[in-house]
């Protein structure tokens, strides 16, 4: 997958280089590219914002550089000789927001180009003019405000990468997780050596060696946590204790 990233602060995709994500990067499976939107323009101060149209506090992100380097990185992209088509993404909170669901669909696509909008937001007809090309979708990553759309582009961008095929170890380490697998509900609490902390023992039937009884408790604590936690990922069987997925049951 070829990702572009487009910023006045580059610096923050430094992250990018670390952990998991850079193990991709090196492996060929993710190919990162960063872009300052400041060296697209040709004047003194590089600048990218103006005031808005209509009056109103704050700046609004001038088009024409956004279009500058969008051009590019669109003429360049590795799809052009394929089926396949860029998907641009602006993380903005007026977005459909992100989920696991999306970010599995993303780690489908060839190419993504984040976009990220600071202060009151880019000039609409940038959005305008690249959905009439091509592809454009504004994301959310939650009900809150950032001050831009760096931090929600790179949490997009790890949940993404890290279910590129290839990228993850143990594929079932995946399933289990809360969002992921048949039954969408959170994961269970995980122990690990001592059985004893501080006085906090790990669960006895974890040390039973009773593989059954393992997943039965590990599937009593999703549905409990999920009920506690997030009630509105339960679904409606959940409250007659049925819920399982294969897997679960089979261990
Ligand atoms: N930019 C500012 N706030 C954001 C949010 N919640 N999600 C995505 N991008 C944003």
């Amino acid at each position: 997958m070829r990702i572009d990233i487009v910023s006045i602060f580059p610096a923050y995709f430094d992250a990018l280089e670390l952990s998991l994500l850079g193990k991709a990067r090196q492996r060929g499976l993710l190919d990162v590219a960063v872009h300052d939107l400041r060296d697209v323009t040709t004047d003194k101060h590089r600048t990218v914002d103006d005031k808005p149209a209509g009056g109103g506090a704050g700046m609004v992100m001038k088009a024409e550089p956004w279009g500058l380097v969008l051009d590019k990185i669109l003429s360049e992209s590795p799809t052009v000789a394929t089926d396949a088509e860029p998907l641009i993404i602006f993380p903005s909170p007026a977005g459909e927001v992100f989920n696991q669901g999306m970010a599995r669909e993303l780690a489908g696509e060839a190419h993504l180009i984040f976009g990220c909008g600071r202060y009151e937001g880019i000039d609409q007809r940038v959005f305008d003019e690249y959905a009439e090309r091509g592809r454009v979708k504004l994301v959310s990553i939650g009900d809150y405000v950032l001050n831009g759309g760096e931090v929600a582009s790179i949490a997009m961008i790890e949940a993404i990468a890290r279910l590129l095929p290839g990228m993850v170890g143990n594929p079932e380490s995946l399933v289990e997780e809360s969002h992921e697998g048949e039954s969408g509900l959170l994961e269970y609490p995980s122990y690990t050596q001592p059985a004893v902390w501080r006085g906090r023992e790990v669960p006895p039937v974890l040390l039973s060696g009773n593989h059954k009884k393992v997943a039965e408790w590990r599937h009593a604590q999703r549905i409990e946590r999920t009920r506690r936690v997030r009630p509105d990922l339960l679904p409606p069987e959940a409250d007659q204790g049925s819920v399982g997925t294969q897997r679960e049951l089979q261990n």
